[in-house]
């Protein structure tokens, strides 16, 4: 596995592979990588001839400084971990490398970026595909990895490439889950074991409400965990909304729609998680 730190270098690789009619799968990554991504490069690496992982904190989707600076950096056991995934190359440029200047380019996309992470991180998607479609520019993959529990994002990405348009196949994983069903994210290391356990509830209490929904109207579904969290010792709901899952729109009745998801983004300290579950597909 090659660490790659320039375009340049990187174009040269990739280059002479394409030219010989090699596969090439990218997963873009900001680095801190756990379960959940080496699920994403296995799936990469067992579908395409060389896998590309990037990782990179892309400063431009950060709409809270703070949260960028306490944003976990660790290319080492990056490294380790995706040399062991079967991963060919990791794509780790500085900031300088990807924006020599500002991106001033404006990707819009209502009104699947204006709801949910959309309404509370403004800019948060603009900067997301900043980034993604400039490693799309460079890499021009074949396929791209993305994991369903940034659920949003993946419909906003799927709607950048369909607009674009890039050729490029987006392949959408299944949430990795600790065996107590948190799901994995690399902000859960800057919880304390209180707060790990309190986080808990979340899955917990979207694992419970898909029960709740066979025998209940949707609305009752969404008050059920509005309150169950909101009763949750540590945790504070910033939203839960049932949502169409192609359109990302708010539905208000089982019927609506065949395809039915519950996105939630709780704070459990001042750390913000996000989870979200099918109810219907
Ligand atoms: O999901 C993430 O980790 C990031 O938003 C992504 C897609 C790597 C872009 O920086």
């Amino acid at each position: 596995m090659k660490l790659i730190q320039t375009i340049k270098e990187l174009r040269a690789e990739l280059d002479g592979l394409r030219k010989a009619g090699k596969t090439i799968g990218l997963v873009p990554t900001m680095g801190a990588l756990h379960a959940g991504h080496a699920s994403l490069v296995k799936r990469a690496v067992a579908e395409n001839d060389v896998v590309v992982v990037s990782d990179f904190v892309n400063p431009t989707q950060f709409n809270d400084q703070n949260d960028l600076l306490k944003y976990p950096r660790t290319l080492d056991a990056d490294c380790a971990l995706l040399e062991a995934c079967g991963a060919a190359y990791v794509f780790a440029p500085s900031v300088e490398e990807i924006y020599p200047e500002p991106d001033t380019r404006r990707f819009s996309y209502a009104p699947l970026d204006t709801v949910m992470e959309g309404k509370y991180r403004p800019g948060h998607f603009n900067g997301v595909c900043q980034i993604v479609s400039k490693l799309f520019l460079i890499v021009e993959p074949t396929r791209a990895y993305f994991g369903e529990k940034d659920f949003q994002q993946l419909a906003i990405i799927r709607e950048m490439v369909r607009r674009y348009p890039f050729a490029i196949e987006i392949v959408g994983c299944p949430i990795v889950r600790e065996a107590d069903g948190l799901a994995l994210s690399s902000r859960n290391t800057r919880l304390n074991a209180e707060q790990r356990q309190q986080a808990l509830q979340i899955s917990k209490t979207l694992f419970e409400s898909k029960e709740y929904a066979r025998t209940h109207t949707l609305e009752e579904t969404r008050r059920y965990v509005e309150n169950r969290i909101d009763n949750a010792e540590g945790l504070r709901l910033e939203y839960f909304e049932v949502v169409d899952g192609n359109t990302l729109q708010t539905v208000t009745q089982w019927e609506d729609s065949a395809y039915i998801v519950g996105c939630i983004t709780v704070f459990c300290g001042e750390v913000r998680l996000i989870d979200n579950i099918k109810y219907k597909e």
